[in-house]
Order: C-alpha cells, then structure tokens, then sequence
C-alpha cells in the first residue's frame, strides 16, 4: 500500500470522492441550535452535539458521568432532562478548561439543578480503577482529531500527521475501557468524537469489541430530526455537514455492559 504522508491523502484514502466536498462543507457555517431548555439562557450548540446526546434518552433519577465535559455544551443537555434524584458528575482534566466548565455551568443552570452537579478534575482514562459499576449512563466526548479546527487554522494543521490520530486513537481506547469498569451492568455509555479519523471512530469501538466479547453489546443510535442525516458506520453513526445543513461532524456509538 502506498505510503500516506499528507492530510488529504490520509482522508482521500477513507472518504474516496467525497472527501473535497466534506473538506468544502467543513468549513462553511456550523448548524447551531439556540439550546434553551431548562435553562436561564440559551446555550450555542452543534445540532448534532444535541441530538448526541439525546440518543442517550431522559436522565431523570439516574446518576451520569460526564467524563471529558468542557466547555459544556453537552452537560447542559444532560441537566435538561435530570429529574428531582438524578445526579451528574461532570469531569474534566484541564484546570483552566474545568474553570471555563463551572462558569458555563453556573450562567447558564438554575440554582436547584447546579446544586446537583459535581464537577471533577480526574483523568477519564483512569476512572475505572477508582470507581467500578456505578453510573447509569456515560458520556465520553473524548479529545479528537478535530478535524474542523485544524482546517480553520493553517497553524494547526501543520500539526497533523497519521500518528497524531493514531496517538488519539489509542488515548480514546484506554478511555472507554475505562468509562466501561465505571458503567453500571445495563447502563449505557455514549462514545462520540467530532473526529473525521474512522481510527478515533469506528477503530477504537472495534478494539473494545475485540476485547469485550459478550460482555459489551452495541445499542442502535436512534436520530431522526429531518436537518441532518445520521450515516450508519460499522458500530455507530455519523453526522457529516456535507450532508446535513453544516452539523455535525460527529460520530456516536452506543454500548451497554452485559451483567
Ligand atoms: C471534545 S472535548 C469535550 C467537549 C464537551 N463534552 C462539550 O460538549 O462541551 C474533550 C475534553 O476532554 C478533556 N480531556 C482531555 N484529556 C482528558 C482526560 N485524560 N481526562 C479528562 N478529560 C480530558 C479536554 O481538556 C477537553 O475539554
């Protein structure tokens, strides 16, 4: 095979004649939604960062770990739906992005519901060695490729290369085996990454699949909102803005822990 040296080869290679057409579309405006439920004012989101999480289902009294959580887009959608016993705890390793969390947290949440976030500073990856088959639901939003941002700063993309997404990819399997020791016997965790690298995608859920076995199920991800078109991939589904109005691009798997 030939080798791949540049960013377009290494996307051409998965992505065939889409690829400058995914390229162009990256790059125009992103299909925000004004998320104002439950909240003191809207928050900006990617439409398909809402319905992400959505697919997860209604919070109400069940206990969440949110594992990789800044800025918070994503905790505000949990907190939407958590009922009057329900219980988040929201993590984040960088200080300075866990302040930024806090402060979106707080303009954002009313008092009754932020009294009942707890914010965190640990590392997802290690999660499970401390904490084992507690939280009903799961979201790991892990660091990605980000492929949107690295378009839109030159300076970025010269960081790119093949071993930048493997490295992440690797990163992100660590992660989730983590988040699953960490996951209720019956719950769900919810994997989802803006990346465009099928390796921080689909390969990181086929090596957990290996891994697992029997012990790991595959839930279907269920979107249907007539703005984006959910793309069914190996293990999940994709929402690329070529094909839906500019959301996206995010990639979702849904698994459950046999007990
Ligand atoms: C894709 S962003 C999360 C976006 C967030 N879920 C939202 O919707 O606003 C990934 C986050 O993971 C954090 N992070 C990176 N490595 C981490 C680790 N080992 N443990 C916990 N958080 C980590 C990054 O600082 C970053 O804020």
């Amino acid at each position: 095979m030939k080798e791949i040296k540049t960013f377009d080869e290494f996307y051409s290679s998965f992505y065939a004649d889409r690829w400058p057409f995914l390229k162009t579309a990256i790059l125009e405006p992103v299909l925000f939604l004004p998320f104002q439920k439950e909240l003191k004012k809207p928050y900006f989101l990617n439409l398909a960062s809402y319905l992400a999480v959505r697919a997860l289902g209604e919070v109400g009294n069940q206990e969440v770990l949110d594992l990789c959580a800044a800025p918070g887009g994503k905790t505000l959608v949990l907190a939407s739906s958590l009922g009057p016993e329900g219980f988040i705890v929201a993590n984040e390793r960088s200080s300075a992005r866990r302040n930024r969390l806090k402060r979106v947290l707080e303009e954002h949440l009313f008092p009754e519901r932020l009294s009942r976030i707890k914010i965190t500073g640990h590392d997802a990856g290690k999660w499970g060695l401390y904490e084992q088959n507690r939280y009903d639901l799961i979201l790991l939003d892990v660091p990605c490729s980000s492929e949107r941002h690295l378009l839109e700063k030159p300076s970025h993309l010269k960081k790119w290369s093949t071993n930048r997404t493997r490295h992440l990819a690797q990163q992100a399997y660590a992660m989730v085996l983590s988040a699953l020791m960490a996951l209720k016997p019956g719950g769900k965790l919810l994997y989802c990454t803006c990346a465009l690298s099928p390796l921080e995608n689909d390969g990181v859920i086929e090596r957990v699949e290996q891994k697992k076995g029997e012990e790991v199920r595959l839930l279907s991800v269920e979107i249907q909102d007539p703005r984006v078109v959910a793309e069914p991939t190996r293990f999940g589904i994709q929402i690329l803005p070529d094909l839906s109005n500019g959301a996206g691009p995010l990639y979702v798997a849904l698994l459950t822990k046999q007990s």
